[in-house]
């Protein structure tokens, strides 16, 4: 059975400048070239879910732009149920500038615009698909407080909550609460625990320091070095596969969509879960672009088989 996954989030165009270097404070560089396509770490996660053939429906905000038309098209495009899209006239759609170098690693500037101005009446309209989904994830592109009036609707009807609290930001301490799942890299990790990552141990501390402010189960994302977990009384370290990364845009994104549709509802299979997401991540940064990088369930166990 495929699991129904929602996804509370944002929809961004990603411009990508493609530099040597990256520039110094106060230095002009010249971009070798630019590239368009559509980003978000909502539409990214939905769009990674979706491909894994999860059911996913996406709950979230759009200006009546160009840019808007694109991303529902994008979403329905990615078999997203996009009914929960909501337009606005007074905000643009999202944006994102990505600063690309030669290694691969990026620098991202988000304009939030329309996503950051989503009311609760979205959320509400939206309260059956919750209260009938298996899973919902949100991130920290769109406002914390309608992630709160989503999760506890979620909770409310046995729905798992799943929280990407990126970017690093101050979080509401209640979330924490509604949060079934949380899943940061190593910086939101320690950014939002007050403990450095640097080491397994530290790890474990982290994952103690968030039951105590209520998120009972963690995975933690280490880049290329692979991802930590810490469920129901279970906690490990899977190494990541060793792949030669261009562009590592959206590679979180993907990571989370595709462990969505794989864990069961208990998170009994978290460790199965997680290795099927780092297969998908894996492929994500091989090739350049957010959305477009993201492999389908097929490519996965092509590259894997
Ligand atoms: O995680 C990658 C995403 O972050 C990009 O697609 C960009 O839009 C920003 O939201």
């Amino acid at each position: 059975m495929k699991n129904k996954v929602v996804i509370l989030g944002s929809l961004n165009v990603d411009t990508t400048l493609h530099v040597a270097n990256m520039p110094l404070p106060g230095e002009t560089i010249t971009a070798q070239s630019k590239t368009s396509s559509p980003g978000g770490k909502g539409a990214n996660q939905a769009v990674a879910a979706a491909r894994s053939n999860a059911e996913a429906s996406f709950i979230g905000q759009v200006g009546a732009d160009d840019s808007g038309k694109m991303m529902i098209k994008c979403m329905k495009n990615n078999n997203i149920n996009a009914d929960n899209i909501n337009v606005v006239e007074d905000q643009g759609t999202g944006s994102a500038v990505i600063l690309l170098d030669g290694n691969g690693q990026n620098s991202i500037m988000v304009y939030g615009g329309a996503n950051q101005s989503i009311g609760s009446e979205v959320i509400e309209q939206a309260h059956s698909l919750i209260a009938n989904a298996d899973f919902i994830i949100a991130q920290f592109e769109t406002p914390q407080e309608r992630t709160l009036e989503a999760f506890k609707i979620a909770k409310e009807n046995g729905v798992k909550t799943i929280l990407n609290p990126a970017p690093a930001a101050t979080i509401i301490p209640e979330l924490l609460n509604y949060t079934d799942l949380i899943v940061p890299n190593e910086t939101e990790s320690g950014s939002l625990t007050g403990i450095e990552v640097t080491d397994v141990a530290s790890m474990d501390a982290n994952a103690a320091k968030f039951a105590e402010m209520g998120a009972k189960n963690i995975i933690i994302t280490v880049g290329d070095k692979g991802a930590y977990y810490s469920a129901n009384g279970t906690h490990g370290f899977v190494p990541a596969f060793k792949v030669d990364a261009v562009d590592t845009t959206a590679a979180g994104d993907t990571f989370i969509g595709a462990l969505s549709s794989q864990l069961n509802q208990d998170f009994g299979n978290i460790e199965d879960a997680l290795i099927y997401a780092q297969k998908a991540s894996s492929i994500t940064v091989q090739s350049m672009g957010a959305l477009p990088s993201i492999p389908t369930a097929e490519k996965i166990n092509e590259t894997y088989k």
